[in-house]
């Protein structure tokens, strides 16, 4: 089989950047090695930009995004029993929207049925090859028997345990890594939410957010040290500790029920540089992961694939053999960026038992000095509406 653009992953970054590579008519194949229903079961996060919701509206999915997503001008930030409110839009003139990655995701297996273009789930021992040539080919298994795609060039957007970034020889990749010595311990339960926007609560015993989905499906977290197990945590115990850690008014008012689904995320920073080796190009998770705090994950992706297509499409269209060259120097810049961000919000919100008293003290001193400052409150929401791209 020949295609012009072979993607290796079938996750949120291989499936819009097929979208958008189609209606150039660029040739694409993405092989995915689970089913549909497995990459449609994640649970992840749920707050898109606005470059986000362009590139999307962009490429044909953003129809149900308008008109089921929720608009969020503000967020409220909670510490020490009081909260206050963030404004997105009196400090950026933008908002977010609410719209869970799972609903992302299955708007663009929607459009790609419609193009015809190909996709193959079930794809096994996937490895790109001669990717330092200008005849690179990807091999794989289906159904047990061996296939060979030819291409122009191979996209990673195979995740952080995909194959794509560890075919990059050791010698010619820096990794940047930062583990936080706790994780997530997530809720989704069929219940309207606290509160109308996002509650992000610093507290001694540790961080929580609330979040959601729609007016009836809730989304809450907590921070658990790394040595809990989901099965310790009855809904009681969750419902329990989430009040603990949020304001009181709020507190009162949460309307619990039971969960419809558990689990444990770890939290982890993580850059591998550079996004590009010979014809293979790194997008999304397959290159850098960020902690959830303020929910840059998809968002980055999305950005990355911009940054691609805008390259891919100068090669393509204008002809320009040097196009690609800059896409992992101007994809990294805005990675470092929202890592930056998402590390400060990381350590700015969760307790760490290693800091002491004197690390809640700071967070907390920080959090005052946020709720007064103009200076500051506008910093935080530019990042969290998200950089220009
Ligand atoms: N061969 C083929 N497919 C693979 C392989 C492989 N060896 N390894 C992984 N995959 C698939 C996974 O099954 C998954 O469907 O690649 C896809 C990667 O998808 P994501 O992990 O969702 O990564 P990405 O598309 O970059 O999305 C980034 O979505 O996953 C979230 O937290 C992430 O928010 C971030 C955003
Ligand atoms: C979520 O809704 O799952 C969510 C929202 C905001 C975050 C992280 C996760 O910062």
């Amino acid at each position: 089989m020949r295609t012009q653009v072979c993607i290796i992953g079938g996750g949120p970054s291989g499936l819009l950047l097929g979208q958008l590579l189609h209606q150039a008519n660029i040739d694409t194949v993405i092989l995915e090695r689970q089913s549909r229903e497995h990459v449609l079961g994640r649970i992840r996060a749920g707050v898109l930009e606005e470059g986000t919701c362009r590139m999307l509206e962009r490429a044909g999915v953003g129809d149900r995004l308008k008109t089921e997503g929720f608009i969020h001008d503000g967020t409220m930030i909670a510490s020490n029993g009081h909260q206050f409110r963030l404004d997105f839009k009196a400090h950026t003139q933008k908002h977010v929207t609410v719209y869970g990655q799972t609903e992302v995701t299955r708007d663009l297996y929607e459009a790609r049925d419609q193009t015809g273009a190909k996709i193959l789930h079930h794809a096994q021992d996937v490895l790109p090859h001669d990717v330092t040539l200008n005849t690179p080919y990807v091999t794989y298994k289906l159904k047990g028997q061996n296939h060979r795609i030819d291409c122009d060039f191979v996209i990673g957007c195979d995740g952080f345990h995909g194959i794509s970034r560890q075919s990059i020889p050791s010698t010619l990749r820096k990794e940047f890594e930062r583990i936080y010595p706790f994780g997530w311990l997530g809720v989704l339960s069929e219940t309207p939410p606290v509160s109308h926007e996002l509650i992000y609560a610093n507290h001694p015993r540790g961080f929580a957010l609330c979040s959601m989905r729609n007016e009836n499906l809730s989304r809450y977290y907590v921070q658990t040290p790394l040595s809990e197990r989901v099965d310790d945590w009855s809904d009681a115990r969750f419902w329990d500790e989430l009040k603990r850690r949020i304001p009181e008014a709020a507190a009162d008012q949460l309307i619990t029920g039971p969960s419809i689904e558990k689990s444990l995320a770890r939290l982890r920073s993580f850059i591998s540089e550079p996004m590009q080796w010979g014809r293979l190009f790194l997008v999304g998770d397959a290159s850098h992961i960020v902690p959830p705090t303020g929910a840059k994950g998809l968002n980055l992706a999305v950005s990355d694939v911009h940054y691609l297509t805008e390259a891919l499409l100068q090669h393509y269209q204008e002809g320009d053999p040097n196009a690609l060259e800059t896409y992992s120097k101007k994809a990294l810049a805005r990675v470092w960026k929202a890592s930056r961000f998402s590390w400060w919000m990381t350590s700015t919100l969760h307790h760490f038992p290693e800091h002491g008293g004197f690390g809640q003290k700071i967070q907390e001193a920080e959090l005052a000095y946020l709720e007064q400052s103009p200076a500051a409150q506008k910093a935080l929401a530019e990042n969290y509406v998200g950089l220009p791209y």
